[in-house]
């Protein structure tokens, strides 16, 4: 079957569905029944839904849910996530409320910087080239003046420009490496436009240079683009307290919880297999709020994990330790996000999450952030170094299992009475109802 078309984005929504529905399912009304269902009743959300991307021929759902009991910095806090996987809101929520009588948590803005590029071949002297880029610089500043002057208005802007010299990695290969500090936008756009300014003027400046004489010696633009790697837009999350006190009914002998705690850590740090996995917990946390706040979940992960990277192997974002009696538990990440711009304004959800959220600055959701993925963390290790993970995630996963069998309101309390005092898995589960239904 030829499934190839072209001119589909030309098409109106209904003749996408449509020509979806005939090629790909034996009962296209179907089909249409189950994508129109996912509309939104509201036309002027559902058009504005439709209008984000492409193509777009429905919604795809996934639940939007709140931790609340977050005391961070000494203010309580409700956290919106979006996420689908059964155990990670009620995760998050309990090790709120397990802080929240510890001290909460501590978390701190270690810096904002942004970062982009110019990247170019230049073949000739490179201390020509030195000499062009120390007189153009102020060029690349006053040549962007209008990209940048309501940046700077609200206190933002480009921090500096340096020239990086790369032929050890690639015949011919400069960059221009420019930071930048975008306040409280994620600053993407922003940064986009001043680096293809950049190469702009890069281009035309060194065209009329004088010393470049050479054929040589041309400057040829490959690319401009920001970098999702923001190793100094970083924010620390902090829990801490003595160790006698994590005591509690899951915790009859905390010293031993701290130590196993500490090790589990110290295993993330130094093993790449644990590593993947320990962080990906942390990251269950951070991209339900990314997610929910309308930031951009993939360019938050890419920088995370090469964050992770950063001494030449992948390891724990998360520290511990115990010291003189206290038990310490950490995390530091980079999260180059904003409150403002992109979807922040335009998605009604991710507006009701940030209003939800008190309407925080950038630096104040990093914060936020930063400590949904820590308290995620804790909440794994936790389950990890005692009961084991299953217990909880099972708890909520029967749900999952009862809707998929579709089970009666009867069916439901008798499968969830006979679980409270039974070991749940996906098997006893099935043999329950199957056993009920007999
Ligand atoms: C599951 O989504 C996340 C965990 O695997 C994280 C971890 O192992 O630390 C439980």
């Amino acid at each position: 079957m030829n499934n190839a078309v072209s001119g589909f984005s030309k098409l109106s929504k209904e003749e996408k569905i449509n020509w979806i529905a005939k090629k790909y399912f034996s009962t296209p009304e179907e089909a249409v029944f189950l994508l129109k269902n996912y509309w939104n009743g509201d036309e002027k959300i559902q058009k504005l839904h439709d209008e984000f991307i492409e193509n777009t021929i429905t919604n795809f759902y996934i639940p939007l849910g709140v931790a609340p009991n977050f005391l961070i910095n000494d203010k309580y806090t409700t956290i919106p996530m979006a996420i689908e996987e059964s155990s990670v809101v009620a995760a998050a929520s309990k090790a709120a409320k397990f802080w929240s009588t510890r001290g909460g948590f501590k978390a701190t803005v270690i810096n904002t910087e942004k970062i982009g590029q110019v990247h170019f071949t230049f073949n000739g002297d490179v201390s020509k080239l030195n000499l062009f880029f120390a007189q153009t610089k102020s060029k690349f500043f006053s040549d962007t003046e209008s990209i940048t002057k309501n940046m700077q208005q609200r206190g933002g802007g480009i921090l500096d420009i340096v020239l990086k010299d790369k032929t050890n990695l690639l015949p011919n290969y400069f960059q221009l490496h420019a930071t930048f500090e975008t306040k409280d936008s994620m600053g993407a756009n922003f940064i986009n436009s001043c680096l293809e300014q950049f190469a702009k003027t890069l281009k035309e400046a060194s065209q009329e240079y004088e010393l470049f004489t050479e054929a040589n010696e041309e400057v040829k633009v490959v690319m401009s683009i920001l970098s999702n790697y923001v190793p100094n837009c970083v924010v620390r999350a902090e829990v801490s307290c003595p160790v006698e006190e994590l005591a509690e009914k899951h915790i009859p002998n905390p010293q031993e919880f701290a130590e196993r705690f500490v090790q589990a850590v110290q295993i993330a740090e130094v093993e790449p297999f644990r590593a993947v996995t320990h962080n990906k917990g942390i990251m269950n946390g951070v991209d339900a709020v990314i997610l929910a706040t309308g930031n951009d979940f993939r360019a938050v992960e890419a920088g995370v994990h090469a964050y992770a990277s950063r001494n030449g192997q992948y390891s724990s974002l998360s520290h511990a330790k115990i010291e003189d009696g206290i038990f310490t538990f950490w995390l530091d990440i980079p999260l180059a996000i904003g409150t403002v711009g992109g979807l922040t304004s335009l998605h009604p959800l991710v507006k009701f999450s940030l209003q939800m959220l008190e309407n925080p600055s950038a630096p104040e959701l990093m914060q936020i952030v930063a400590v949904a993925g820590l308290a995620q963390n804790f909440a794994a290790l936790r389950s990890l170094t005692t009961t084991g993970i299953q217990e909880g995630h099972m708890k909520m996963h029967i749900n999952n299992i009862i809707n998929q069998f579709a089970a009666n309101d009867e069916e439901r309390h008798l499968i969830k009475n006979h679980f409270k005092n039974n070991t749940i898995s996906h098997s006893a589960v099935v043999d329950f109802i199957e056993n009920l239904r007999k």
